[in-house]
């Protein structure tokens, strides 16, 4: 099957009990079993409810296989993950992954003896060279967030790969409809599917994918024990926001690559990351890894002035924290998305205040275009 024809068919698409088109929300915390002796499929609903359910296996279909696990937000899917490893490991990753997973690295894992070495990623070599005896995984985010940098997955897994490492990727920004990491040889895609895959800004959620069955029970696992699982009407939410996954990405692309131009052309504009400019340093060997370069792009402006301008004059883009709705949202990531990284930190890893994130949505592109030029010109404020 296709993609488009998986997001529509993949996973549970019909209840089996009436043939509704769609699994319903089954709205419950236990299930009645009529044997001492033998459980039914389902007993209680942390470990297992069919909303659930279909929806984990639609997110493995579209993977390519696998096993998938629904949380109950994209930080939950990777503090889940993160509890494969035990003190005493260490992690290398990416240098401006999410503030969030910054967050739970040094703030939380750190404390339970799991230290965290951060690398630009853009290298393979320094993701090598960070490697110590003690490592047991590596955390990347491609395009990162927010700076749009680019590893090459493939390098990065062989080498882990020879040395019996994890490789975990968060491809949020992606979704398996432009990359998948496990076709690469990674390990583990994590998601927050609060983004692109449910697509409607409506629901929080997150998920963890994996093509091993040694890792997808160890997941399972700790999904159960740790219970940090999606609801069944946040999973009904999330598989009708994925029907349309295809779609809307083939939209936001587009776009994104118009206004992507059109701002590096921009007198306002100092600097524009977006991997679908050739002048991206990330730009070929993203074509090689990935079938788009997404709906997100990220820019400097000239001046705080403009950027403040641009935040707060822009009608039709949001000025919120998120990105991956049907409606543009734009964001600050200093103040937003890495907040949590101090600031020296965040300035040397290219996190300036006058850099801005957008997430393209499914306006008129030259609607979007009119709207950040009315919103950043000359005049009173
Ligand atoms: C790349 C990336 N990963 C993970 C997360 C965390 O996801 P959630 O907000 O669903 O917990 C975010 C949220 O902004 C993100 O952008």
């Amino acid at each position: 099957m296709k993609f488009a024809t998986k997001v529509i068919h993949g996973g549970d698409t019909i209840d089996p009990l009436t043939g509704a088109i769609g699994i319903p929300v089954y709205q419950t915390s236990t299930f009645r079993q009529s044997s001492v002796d033998h459980f039914g499929k389902y007993d209680y609903a942390r470990s297992g409810n069919p909303s659930r359910e279909a929806l984990e296996k639609c997110i493995a279909e579209l993977e390519g296989g696998g096993s998938a696990f629904a949380f109950a937000s994209g930080m939950a899917a990777i503090s889940s993950a993160l509890l494969l490893f035990s003190p005493g490991d260490h992690l290398v990753v990416c240098d401006d992954v999410y503030g969030g997973t910054y967050r739970v690295l040094t703030k939380l894992f750190s404390r339970l003896g799991i230290e965290s070495t951060f690398v630009d990623a853009t290298s393979v070599d320094s993701v090598a060279s960070a490697i110590r005896p003690e490592t047991k995984g590596i955390y990347l985010e491609t395009p990162s967030n927010p700076l749009l940098k680019i590893t090459d997955l493939k390098g990065v897994a062989e080498i882990a790969r020879r040395l019996g490492i994890i490789t975990l990727v968060d491809n949020t920004f992606m979704t398996p409809y432009l990359q998948r990491p496990l076709e690469l040889g990674c390990d583990i895609v994590l998601y927050s599917g609060t983004k692109f895959l449910n697509g409607h800004s409506d629901v929080i959620c997150g998920f963890a994918v994996t093509g091993s069955s040694e890792l997808a029970s160890r997941l399972g696992f700790i999904q159960n024990c740790f219970g940090a699982i999606l609801g069944p009407q946040d999973s009904f939410l999330a598989m009708r926001g994925i029907k349309t996954l295809k779609v809307r990405m083939d939209q936001s692309v587009r776009s994104a690559q118009v206004i992507a131009e059109w701002l590096s052309s921009c007198g306002k504009v100092s600097r524009v990351h977006y991997p679908g400019l050739e002048s991206h340093p990330g730009y070929e060997l993203h074509k090689r890894q990935a079938d788009a370069p997404g709906g997100v792009i990220s820019f400097e402006l000239d001046s705080p002035e403009t950027t403040r301008k641009l935040l707060e004059r822009s009608r039709l883009s949001a000025f919120a924290v998120s990105l991956g709705g049907v409606e543009s949202i734009i964001s600050h990531p200093a103040k937003m998305s890495h907040a949590a990284l101090p600031k020296g930190e965040r300035e040397r890893k290219g996190i300036t205040d006058t850099l801005v994130r957008l997430s393209v949505g499914l306006e008129d592109r030259y609607d979007l275009i009119a709207d950040i030029e009315q919103a950043i010109a000359d005049g009173t404020d």
